[in-house]
């Protein structure tokens, strides 16, 4: 059994319990044995009530192995973190703020005390960024880090682009949807972006990047007008975070940029947070994702437990990622249905139109626009989409079609990919 003390129950520590909760976890020897939490009232009649307490002792005392801290902020989160490391503790953070104030000397008391220090969902929520930017790409050198950190911001820019709102109503849009804090200057005026960009940049390059050396500026002096000129320029205005390696040093900002909506950024609309990592080795790579809410931000902390089960606790419970004794899953293609792009070469167009007709119930005959068209194509084919067929079904079909006198050849049968699936 491997025993978890969580420290805070809010927003992304309940999603921690809810997930923890699963049945596979308790299957697994997972289990929270205490919640340490301010106001022990708040949280009457919820199914964990027995774990509650509000002293700190509560959870050193007791043979936890893993503690996870979702409170947030500096104070007490630093002392806590601190304590329990020093006392043998593994723990897990999702606090920016923490990390990239105190995450130097956090993971020099860790090493000190041969435990673990993970903090997965302190950057882009759900997105694994900090574990493959400090393992899997560990050969490579890092020239660059950009992108969206701060879910917030890029909501409320999203708002003001979509709809032509100013930047108040967008604010206060996100504030109701509970994105946006009641004091929303940590987002807006780029500080918490700044913090995860000095997180990231760290890794990156190896070296300390102190929060406080970052230029920032942030979205507040956004004004409609801005968006709706940088739109009629092809651009998305987005809050970037970017860190280079340069001759004199490492560059960082946090900046409201102009982005031509070439840039695969500057499709990242709402709360999603994207990240772009340039290596030596590896050139660019994408990471994109839920960057702030409840589950996402949880599931990167679970992954971290379940991380420090694997490596450092012996295994002592099961979380691999392939189970030893899984039974051989069977792969079925037949039940899928696709919707197909179809062109053929007929040998009488008529006939083999009316042949078409006769076999697929939902279909479409497509008839290109030439001077739409990139290059000319052979006038006397014939194009069909074919709706919702399954994939057990469309060989028969177009064997049929095939076996026709009117068809000379099928040319190309691709599926379409569908948004709802
Ligand atoms: N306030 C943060 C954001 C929460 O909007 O991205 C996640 O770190």
């Amino acid at each position: 059994m491997v025993k978890i003390g969580l420290l805070g129950c809010g927003t992304i520590g309940s999603g921690v319990v809810e997930l923890l909760a699963k049945e596979a976890c308790h299957r697994n020897g997972l289990s929270i044995e205490k919640i340490l939490v301010r106001n022990k009232d708040k949280h009457n009649n919820k199914p964990y009530g027995s774990k509650l307490t509000n002293r700190f002792e509560d959870i050193l005392k007791s043979d936890i192995d893993i503690v996870v801290e979702v409170m947030g902020g500096i104070d007490p989160a630093y002392f806590y973190v601190k304590q329990s490391l020093l006392k043998g503790r593994h723990v897990v953070t999702a606090n920016k703020d923490l990390i990239a104030k105190f995450g130097n000397e956090l993971q020099k008391i860790a090493r000190q005390n041969g435990v673990r220090l993970l903090f997965e969902a302190s950057v882009g929520g759900g997105i694994p960024i900090i574990k493959p930017l400090s393992e899997c790409l560990a050969v490579n050198s890092i020239s660059e880090v950009k992108g969206i950190v701060n879910g917030t911001t890029n909501f409320i820019l999203s708002r003001m682009a979509n709809s032509g709102m100013t930047y108040e109503a967008a604010l206060k849009e996100a504030q109701q949807c509970g994105y946006a804090e009641a004091n929303p200057e940590a987002d807006v005026m780029g500080f918490d972006a700044a913090r995860k960009l000095a997180i990231l940049s760290s890794i990156a390059y190896r070296s300390n990047v102190d929060y406080e050396d970052i230029y920032i500026e942030g979205i507040n002096n956004i004004s409609a007008d801005d968006i709706s000129i940088a739109k009629y320029l092809g651009c998305s205005i987005k809050l970037l975070a970017l860190s280079r390696r340069t001759e004199k040093g490492i560059m960082a900002r946090v900046a409201p940029v102009l982005l031509r909506n070439t840039n695969p950024l500057a499709g990242v609309a709402d709360v999603y947070n994207a990240i772009i990592v340039k290596g030596d080795a590896v050139g660019d790579v994408l990471f994109f994702g839920q960057g702030a809410g409840k589950l996402p931000t949880a599931s990167a902390v679970v992954g971290d437990i379940f991380d420090i089960v694997r490596h450092s606790l012996g295994n002592r419970c099961q979380v691999s990622s392939y189970e030893e004794e899984a039974p051989t899953a069977k792969v079925d293609m037949e039940g899928c249905s696709s919707d197909f792009f179809i062109r053929i070469k007929p040998r009488s167009r008529v006939e083999a139109m009316d042949k078409i007709a006769g076999l697929f119930e939902r279909f479409e005959f497509v008839f290109p626009d030439r001077s739409k068209l990139q290059r000319p194509v052979d006038p006397d084919q014939i194009v069909f989409i074919a709706y919702d067929i399954s994939e057990g079904d469309i060989d028969k079909r177009i064997k049929s079609l095939k076996a026709t006198t009117s068809v000379d050849n099928v040319l190309s049968i691709l599926r379409i990919e569908r948004e709802d699936q």
